[in-house]
């Protein structure tokens, strides 16, 4: 006998329950993100390797250690997309989207895929909901999406805790990474191991280490937000000032590093307590330098994403709305046409109807009815009659007008 097949390890399906909540979450996040202009985009789930060794940064562990890359028939290298924002920037130099009016808005809404090892909201082929709005770098913008952010997980009822920060620009960078770098080697004796293999190639990583000795080393560390240029530090107390004006809560976070190399200026996460160790349910920043960086015209750019499935972990299960549910009993087989018609017109009039479809006897099929939740139950017989479900009563109806009169709370 052949073995079981099973899903590959960190990949999951999605179940009929799952996906109701899902489909709603779609929902409320289009209506947000809609209503501030944000149009619905995709780009395909695999680009050329090289979006995202240019794009993501060669030093990230994304880069380094989870994507999956493949080779196709005309030896290409290709890679399942392991994130949105540097597909995006490759279509908006592709397609010219300069030449349209600044900034160009997008949201998009679909799988990614890293390389990682699998644990509790942390998965190999995960979803994600993202913003991007490229072309400015008015900082009402950097304000908009983190509120349009904190909203949509409000919606969903996730608590989360917003962290910021500023990256500064790439100069700024650069200088201060120089100065951690000297100050690293300064301590080195103190350091995990693969942070000191590390202090070359990304030293702002050591913020992220969890090895004791790291820690109290970063404790004392020079932070990139003492140093950044009056231009940036203008920009940010800007972002301040909206998100302040809105109410918005937020930890200043000088230590925030996010995983991908991209960033300038402003970078946040909302983190959510009850996710556990996997506890960034999304985050984001800006990214004046990506559209450069793969081909394009200098172009700013900010935005982020938000993983799917941790919202829906983190979050509560929406309320049930209060709608008819009609399932159409037939105890004689002769009847099916007349159910099956009756089915589709109530489906037509925007009632949610279901009939019999397995054979089950009268009682089976009143048991399937409450499986389903049905608020109205309507038999098909030699006369065709409404019970309603909450009260017990039961009453013939000549026409289809008369049932849709009943079936109605
Ligand atoms: P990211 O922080 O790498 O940012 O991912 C965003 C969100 O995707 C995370 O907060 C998390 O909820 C979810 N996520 C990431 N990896 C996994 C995984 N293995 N399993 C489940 N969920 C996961 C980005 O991807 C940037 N592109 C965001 C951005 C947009 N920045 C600017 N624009």
């Amino acid at each position: 006998m052949a073995g079981k097949l099973q899903a590959p390890r960190g990949t999951f399906d999605v179940l009929p329950e799952d996906g109701e909540r899902r489909a709603a979450l779609r929902e409320s996040s289009d209506e947000l993100l809609g209503l501030a202009g944000y149009a619905p985009f995709d780009t395909p789930v695999f680009e050329d390797t090289e979006v995202f060794a240019r794009g993501v940064g060669q030093s990230t562990d994304i880069v380094q250690k989870e994507m999956f890359t493949f080779e196709d028939k005309g030896g290409r290298s290709l890679t399942l997309r392991p994130e949105g924002t540097a597909g995006a920037c490759r279509a908006y130099v592709e397609h010219g989207m300069h030449k349209l009016a600044q900034p160009v808005k997008l949201r998009y809404w679909g799988p990614f895929f890293r390389h990682e090892a699998p644990q509790a909201g942390r998965y190999r082929q995960f979803n994600q909901i993202g913003a991007e709005a490229l072309g400015s770098d008015d900082p009402s913008l950097d304000a908009e999406l983190i509120l349009l952010l904190s909203q949509l997980l409000e919606e969903a009822g996730v608590e989360s805790r917003l962290r910021l920060s500023s990256l500064g620009n790439a100069a700024t960078r650069a200088a201060y990474g120089e100065e951690l770098r000297t100050y690293l080697r300064s301590r080195q004796g103190e350091l995990s191991d693969e942070v000191r293999a590390r202090i070359d190639a990304n030293p702002l990583r050591a913020f992220d280490s969890d090895h004791q000795g790291t820690k109290a080393v970063m404790a004392d560390a020079p932070l990139l937000i003492d140093r950044l240029d009056p231009e940036d530090a203008e920009h940010f107390a800007e972002v301040r000032g909206f998100l302040d004006d809105a109410g918005q809560e937020y930890d200043l976070d000088p230590t925030l590093v996010r995983g991908l190399d991209y960033y300038t200026r402003t970078v946040f996460e909302f983190d959510s307590p009850s996710l556990g160790a996997q506890s960034g349910v999304g985050g984001g920043g800006r990214y004046d330098g990506l559209v450069e960086q793969l081909g394009g015209p200098a172009t700013p750019g900010v935005g982020w994403a938000a993983g799917i499935e941790r919202i829906l972990l983190a979050g509560k299960p929406p309320e049930k709305l209060d709608l008819p549910v009609a399932y159409v009993v037939v105890p004689e087989p002769e009847q099916r046409r007349t159910a099956f018609r009756i089915a589709e017109a109530l489906r037509e009039r925007g009632v949610q109807a279901e009939m019999e479809q397995a054979g089950r006897s009268v009682k089976g099929q009143f048991k399937q009815a409450d499986r389903v939740g049905a608020t109205h139950v309507v038999i098909v017989g030699a006369a065709i009659e409404v019970k309603h479900m909450d009260s017990g009563e039961q009453k013939a109806v000549a026409d289809i007008q008369e049932l849709l009169q009943e079936v109605s709370l």
